[in-house]
């Protein structure tokens, strides 16, 4: 059985899908592992790592593509990368199901069966596999930081010689991985935290942390949980009274994290411009939903921009801003996956086709897509 490693190309991504331990993992499980040639190289991973892991390098895609059972990657490939795969090869990565239907199509056609790890169901024997989370945790804390880093004050309170200096405050909205990392994240540094979520759910874990809740607490709230877990969108009622309570508490912020969203649909507006306007200067937005509409309208994709002297900050893809550590947990939520596909005893891929795990990835197969989300 052959797994094979692609280089990922898309702008922003440094991330690759394996490391020098799961490649001797895999080996363990009786693989033979193919790394494209300079997969690691944003990861501070070489080629020569994956050598000595025992992974033989090929030159390029296809070279690694030829003859693979199981073929990963960060992003989804292009499908030229995967033009040549073998009949019943699986390929596995984070494939925005929910983005550009023609490249997925275009993916799908190569006959691959492809899972993608944002649909990994979120159930105990899956959290190991979890990549939203892993990077969501990661993208939670380097918000944070980024935010420290450009702001001209400090976090915590000190109390010198020469003068007090007060604690930041800082504003977290989204109360899902990303948040409660964000939030854990500024109360390490001395921030004085708050957050808001419109999951119920969220007011305990906002609170076992150490910041305060803000939400408007009525019957809609109560029931604004999916059974998945995830947010539902709100009532445009709703949202009117979310927005007047945030408009007098973000006057008196330094720093917004936005984390807000709502899987496969554009991400809530919490921080309209009028609210941008009403903030101090200096202060911070840092908006990790930027990829999906932003969580504020000013924001800007891949930017930092300053208005009316509030700094926006959009960076895209901030989990690759800290790839060292998000290939290795990403490289993980692989191995994990990929060891369920793998019959123990004939070491070879063995998909187990009526897995809960497996059917809640799989994306296409047989050149078709078949995820019940994606029809229609
Ligand atoms: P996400 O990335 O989809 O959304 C981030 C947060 O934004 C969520 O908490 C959501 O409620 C919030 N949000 C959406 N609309 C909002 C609005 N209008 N105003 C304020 N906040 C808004 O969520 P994520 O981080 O993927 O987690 C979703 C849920 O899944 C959480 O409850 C999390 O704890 C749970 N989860 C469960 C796991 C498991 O059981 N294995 C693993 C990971 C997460």
């Amino acid at each position: 059985m052959k797994i094979a490693v692609l280089r990922d190309r898309r702008a922003h991504e440094k991330r690759v899908a394996a490391s020098a331990e799961t490649v001797k993992k895999f080996i363990g499980l009786g693989a033979e592992v193919v790394v494209e040639t300079g997969a690691g190289e944003g990861s501070r991973l070489s080629d020569k790592v994956f050598a000595d892991a025992g992974a033989t390098i090929a030159p390029d895609a296809a070279a690694a593509v030829s003859g693979a059972d199981v073929i990963l990657s960060v992003q989804r490939p292009d499908a030229t990368a995967l033009a040549g795969v073998k009949p019943g090869a699986v390929a596995i990565g984070l494939y925005a199901p929910y983005g550009e239907r023609d490249e997925l199509q275009a993916l799908a056609k190569t006959g691959a069966a492809l899972m993608a790890m944002e649909f990994v169901p979120r159930i105990s024997r899956a959290q190991a596999m979890d990549a939203l989370s892993s990077q969501a945790n990661l993208a939670g804390y380097k918000a944070v930081i980024d935010a420290a880093a450009e702001f001209g004050r400090a976090m915590p309170m000190m109390m010198t010689a020469a003068g007090t200096v007060a604690p930041a405050r800082v504003l977290v909205f989204g109360a899902g991985v990303a948040g409660l990392q964000a939030i854990a994240t500024a109360r390490r540094l001395g921030a004085i935290v708050s957050a808001t979520d419109v999951r119920p759910a969220a007011k305990e874990q906002v609170e076992s942390l150490g910041a305060t809740f803000v939400a408007v607490i009525d019957d809609e709230f109560k029931q604004a949980e999916t059974a998945a877990g995830y947010a539902k969108p709100m009532s445009a009622e709703y949202q009117a009274k979310q927005a007047a309570l945030i408009a007098e508490t973000i006057k008196k912020q330094d720093i917004a994290i936005c984390t807000a969203l709502i899987p496969g649909r554009k991400a809530p507006v919490l921080i309209t411009e009028e609210m941008v306007m009403s903030m101090k200067p200096g202060s911070i937005i840092v908006d990790l939903a930027v990829e999906q509409g932003g969580n504020c309208p000013l924001s800007k994709p891949g930017e930092v921009v300053e208005v009316n002297g509030v700094t926006l900050m959009g960076h895209l893809n901030v989990p690759s801003r800290l790839a060292q550590d998000s290939s290795n947990l990403y490289a993980k939520n692989l191995l994990n996956l990929v060891t369920l596909l793998i019959d123990k005893s004939s070491k070879q891929l063995n998909v187990p086709w009526d897995d809960e795990i497996v059917k809640g990835a799989l994306v296409a197969r047989d050149g078709a897509i078949v995820h019940p989300q994606l029809q229609g």
